[in-house]
């Protein structure tokens, strides 16, 4: 075997408790299966209903380890499978999943796929998910789940940006509704008869199934994984009529879980194919559960939407043909597939790339806005959990720190001040402010409050080498409140790119791909500020000075900052915490 072919898998160096035991995640829940036939299509693949109704198994094993109470599946975060891999018959299937986090009677469970092929050896990754469970107790009070206690570095950051994760998957379900329902505005569209379209109608699919004790737990709740395995059952048959081929799932949407149906309803399952675009295309389905009381009740148990590709042999992808919508509610979904496509894309730009991925400048626009909040705070997380950090200096009671790392170099100054965490949090975020302290901020300009936590600003800045031209910035700033007691409050910096700002012939476009601040309270009356920045080329020249004394620009702006929140602080309501 080449080493190409060998992908290697990362595992985490052990972690050793104080009495010298491995540490083991007491949630960590580990499944192998062999794919058999019965698993498989009629190709010989692990069929992707098969994998979901473990992954939603082993991850609702571990949420129950957790929570000492039996748990229900809320949502499954979207899942991008890579294609090229193909599960066949004879490969076995390994999943890991442990708690990420609890929150209140939720719980995020982390799981992870990998595929090894026992004669081979050959071992690769296949993808992973983020699945929130609800527990349920007895009778019909909530569940107050107890905390999760992250110990490794992995674990701690984990932890942190669940927090994150859940924010988007709570506040932003019903704003991507508002975005992909928006985009209809667009043109309708038209179709030129001699061009050869499918009709979307013939790849329409309605079936039914019957919820038996096999298929839930034994409250009689249906699995979650259950209903994803009927759904990618429905779906992938609209595909088929629609590809005439063997259509391959690329990436599955959100699901999300709106209802319970329970052992005796019928689950009806509906799909179509809704857009078709050069080398793939979506389909929607929906579940619905009629229950044995009324059979004309039904409840909407779950609406997902699902994209395929056709590779051929040679592992190119086949083109299609355009999709004719019905009229009608066609006609929207046609559209809103569009939309989704859109978001996707962005979705998978943004989020999936490793940070030091992410073009700097990324363009902004409302439908990528909750992805680069979210790359901007976890950005900032992930950096203000870095371990190995060197303490440079001192300045004015600043300890200055420095990390070197991927050819990467990354800053940390922090601080004890004398005023209170939501004061400091308030009098920071106000970026309209920090020219009151931070020289650095010689003109601001607010471009847009995207929303109660987001704002885009430009800022004019002073060059490091007096003979070059000031230097400007276009920063999204994302402040975030504590999710739990011994959170840091926190104010995250990136640049991003926007059409009404470009850059100009009299200054130089400056970038900052990650930045920011953490408050921690110590005490009533003290915070401890810790700020990161990423260096980059602009940045680094003032950075540089600073931690090898050639210059005490900063440690005049520590001045001013102290000066600032101590002078502030009674100004400050705590209305404007929001
Ligand atoms: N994704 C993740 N978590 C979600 C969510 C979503 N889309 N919607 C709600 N939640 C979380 C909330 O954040 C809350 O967590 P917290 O207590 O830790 O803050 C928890 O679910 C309960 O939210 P609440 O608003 O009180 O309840 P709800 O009325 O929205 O119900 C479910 C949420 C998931 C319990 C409910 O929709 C349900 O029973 N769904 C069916 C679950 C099921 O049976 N699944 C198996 C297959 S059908
Ligand atoms: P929306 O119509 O906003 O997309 P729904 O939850 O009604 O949301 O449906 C989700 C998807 O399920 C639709 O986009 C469509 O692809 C599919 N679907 C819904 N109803 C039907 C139906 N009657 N026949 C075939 N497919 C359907």
């Amino acid at each position: 075997m080449s080493a190409s072919e060998q992908l290697e898998i990362l595992e985490e160096p052990p972690f050793i408790l104080e009495n010298g035991v491995k540490y083991i995640n007491p949630t960590e829940v580990k499944m192998s299966q062999f794919i058999l036939p019965c698993h498989a299509n009629h190709c010989g693949e692990l069929s992707v209903g098969q994998l979901l109704k473990w992954m939603d198994t082993t991850a609702c094993l571990s949420a129950e380890r957790h929570a000492h109470c039996p748990c229900v599946t809320a949502s499954m975060d979207d899942i991008d499978f890579d294609f090229e891999q193909r599960l066949s018959v004879g490969h076995v299937v390994n999943i890991k999943a442990k708690v990420n986090r609890a929150f209140n009677t939720s719980l995020e469970v982390g799981i992870s796929i990998t595929s090894e092929d026992p004669c081979s050896g050959r071992q690769w990754k296949v993808c992973n998910a983020f699945a929130t469970f609800v527990a349920k107790g007895q009778g019909s009070g909530k569940v107050q789940l107890k905390a999760v206690i992250p110990r490794t570095s992995q674990e701690k950051i984990e932890y942190s940006i669940a927090a994150e994760r859940r924010r988007m998957r709570l506040h932003h379900l019903e704003s991507i509704k508002d975005l992909v329902s928006s985009s209809t505005i667009q043109k309708e569209p038209d179709f030129d008869e001699s061009q050869h379209v499918v009709p979307a109608e013939k790849t329409r699919v309605e079936t039914v199934e019957l919820v038996l004790p096999p298929h839930a737990n034994h409250q009689r709740n249906s699995f979650g994984g259950q209903i994803m395995a009927w759904m990618e059952s429905a779906a992938t048959i609209s595909a088929s009529r629609f590809c005439k081929g063997h259509p391959v799932l690329k990436t599955i949407d959100m699901f999300h879980f709106r209802g319970p149906s329970q052992v005796g309803d019928r689950i009806t399952l509906k799909a179509i194919v809704n857009n078709a675009f050069k080398e793939s295309f979506e389909v929607g389905v929906c579940a619905e559960a009629y229950h044995q009381e009324g059979w004309d009740q039904k409840t909407h148990i779950n609406s997902a939407f699902m994209t395929f590709v056709v590779p051929d042999k040679g592992g190119k992808l086949c083109t299609f043909p355009r999709v004719k919508p019905e009229p009608g509610d066609g006609k929207r979904r046609y559209r809103e597939a569009s939309a989704r496509k859109k978001i996707r894309l962005d979705r998978k730009y943004i989020i999936s790339c490793k940070q030091t991925e992410v073009p700097l400048s990324v363009p902004w626009d409302p439908s990528n806005q909750v992805y680069l909040s979210y790359n901007n705070v976890s950005a900032l997380k992930i950096l203000a959990a870095k371990q190995n950090w060197v303490l440079n200096c001192m300045q004015n009671k600043a300890k200055l720190s420095t990390l070197e790392e991927d050819h990467l170099l990354f800053f940390k100054a922090e601080m004890i001040v004398s005023v209170n965490v939501k004061q400091v949090f308030v009098l920071l975020s106000d970026m309209s402010r920090r020219h009151e302290w931070d020289t650095h901020y010689q003109r601001f300009k607010l471009i847009q409050k995207v929303d109660t936590d987001d704002v885009i600003y430009h800022v004019v800045s002073p060059s490091v080498n007096k003979a070059s031209n000031f230097q400007d910035f276009v920063l999204l700033a994302s402040r975030r409140v504590p999710c739990a007691d011994g959170d840091p409050y926190l104010i995250a910096l990136r640049s991003v790119s926007l059409p009404a700002v470009p850059p100009t012939k009299d200054l130089d476009r400056g970038e900052v791909s990650c930045a920011g601040f953490t408050l921690c309270q110590e005490g009533v009356t003290s915070t401890k500020i810790a700020y990161y920045i990423q260096t980059t080329p602009q940045v680094l020249p003032y950075i540089t000075r600073d931690i090898t004394g050639l210059s005490s620009d900063l440690c005049k702006i520590i001045e001013a900052l102290n000066k600032f929140l101590e002078q502030n602080k009674d100004t400050v309501h705590m209305c404007d915490i929001g």
